[in-house]
């Protein structure tokens, strides 16, 4: 999106620093934002508009942060549980389901008029061994892996029903290497490769109105996005129905290109008739050797230079590059239909913890005193801004 006409963007960027200032107003308490007295918004929820959902990766223990839970209701609305839906949450031991902590967050999104997304049915880590593996580690036959498959799909699917918009059904199945289509994992092994489709068509059977996504990390990158593109593709040969690809977007300052990389690849998917969810997004500020989001990888050692405080210069890199990802969602509207954060203060970021145990990370739009960092209003700024119904690209 370009702006094109200097005067209202310096009409629009001062709402904006009005928007950002009524939060800091508003500080840590849990209040209901209401909008600014010129009508500009004071919450990302609000900035968002109609047509976009803003989201937050959560933990159930966190919504009941007597800080943290209010922040999380007034900034959102869609929450993706981060990890107490996963295969392994919810099914522990075969046949014993446990709903416990993500029965809260349906609590806590029912409570404030928000949305749930299903994050997953179907993934290579965080699942239960026994469904895809004999005792041995050997593949399961077919038609066991297919009951196990099945069981589960038909159970957690039906136990969230109507308590959620979607679900990540299979997630992160696109091998990372050239030349190779679709990664090694259990269920593959198991199941062979029409794992994926009957993955959506377990839980379309049980779910015909949630939305069904295919979720991955890397995929606006040339090389995953062609081999996505063909698994869309092959799912729609064979008549089963997607709604849209989950781009998760684990971003790093030391990749500026990427913004402009999702932009080409937002419209590649536009073009095969999916919408496109931005699910996961963060944007990493530390050295790493490890690129995409594969939480199996792990480097033993890294250095932590921001263990004390996040320098402002770099506060200000992070906060143009999250810009500069806003500005793509904005510049697909009806396509773009969410983007999710993959946690809320930098405390709660996965990125302390990977690709390097204990560092001290800060990926996300507030600090560890729930102060808004320059990221946040970036964020707010960019979805504002573009809520001018004549900017509308
Ligand atoms: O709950 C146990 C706790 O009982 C135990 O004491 C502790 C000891 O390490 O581990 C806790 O489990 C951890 C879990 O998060 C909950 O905090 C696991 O070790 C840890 O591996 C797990 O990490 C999650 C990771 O997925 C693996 O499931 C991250 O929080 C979560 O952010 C991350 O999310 C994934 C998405 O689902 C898919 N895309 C990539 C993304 C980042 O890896």
């Amino acid at each position: 999106m370009r702006i094109s006409d200097p005067s209202r963007y310096r009409r629009t960027f001062l709402k904006s620093l009005g928007a950002t200032a009524a939060w800091l107003t508003l500080g840590r308490l849990g209040h209901a934002a209401e909008p600014t007295p010129d009508g500009t918004p004071a919450t990302l929820r609000q900035a968002a508009g109609p047509g976009l959902l803003v989201g937050a990766g959560v933990m159930s223990r966190q919504l009941d942060d007597p800080q943290l839970g209010p922040l999380v209701a007034r900034e959102f609305n869609c929450l993706t549980a981060e990890n107490e839906m996963k295969p392994l949450s919810v099914q522990p031991e075969k046949g014993r389901f446990d709903y416990g902590p993500a029965d809260r967050i349906v609590e806590f999104v029912e409570k404030h008029e928000m949305k749930l997304v299903g994050h997953n049915l179907c993934w290579h880590q965080q699942s239960p061994p026994w469904m895809y593996q004999d005792d041995a580690g050997n593949p399961l036959p077919r038609e066991q892996a297919l009951v196990n498959l099945r069981a589960h799909i038909d159970t957690v699917v039906g136990h969230f029903k109507g308590k959620v918009i979607g679900w990540d059904v299979v997630n992160e199945a696109i091998s990372d290497k050239g030349g190779e289509y679709l990664r090694d994992t259990p269920a593959r092994r198991a199941l062979g490769d029409d794992y994926i489709a009957k993955a959506f068509e377990f839980a379309r059977a049980v779910d015909p109105d949630a939305q069904l996504y295919y979720n991955d990390y890397s995929n606006e990158n040339p090389d995953k996005r062609q081999k996505t593109l063909r698994l869309i593709r092959e799912l729609k040969d064979k008549g089963v129905r997607i709604d849209a690809v989950g781009l998760q977007c684990h971003f790093q300052t030391k990749y500026p290109d990427a913004p402009r990389i999702l932009n080409e690849a937002v419209a590649a998917y536009a073009a095969e008739g999916v919408k496109v969810m931005l699910t996961e997004l963060d944007v990493d500020v530390l050295p790493r050797a490890t690129g995409g989001a594969e939480v199996g990888t792990r480097e033993r050692t890294g250095s932590n230079p921001y263990k004390d405080r996040l320098p402002a210069d770099v506060a200000r890199i992070q906060a143009g590059y999250y810009a500069n990802v806003i500005r793509v969602v904005r510049q697909h509207p009806g396509v773009v239909t969410r983007v999710t954060f993959w946690g809320t203060h930098d405390g709660t970021s996965w990125l302390n913890d990977w690709p390097v145990r204990g560092r001290t990370n800060h990926a996300l739009l507030w600090d560890r005193d729930l102060k808004p960092k320059p990221a946040y209003g970036a964020v707010l700024k960019g979805l504002t801004v573009s809520l001018e119904p004549n900017r509308r690209p």
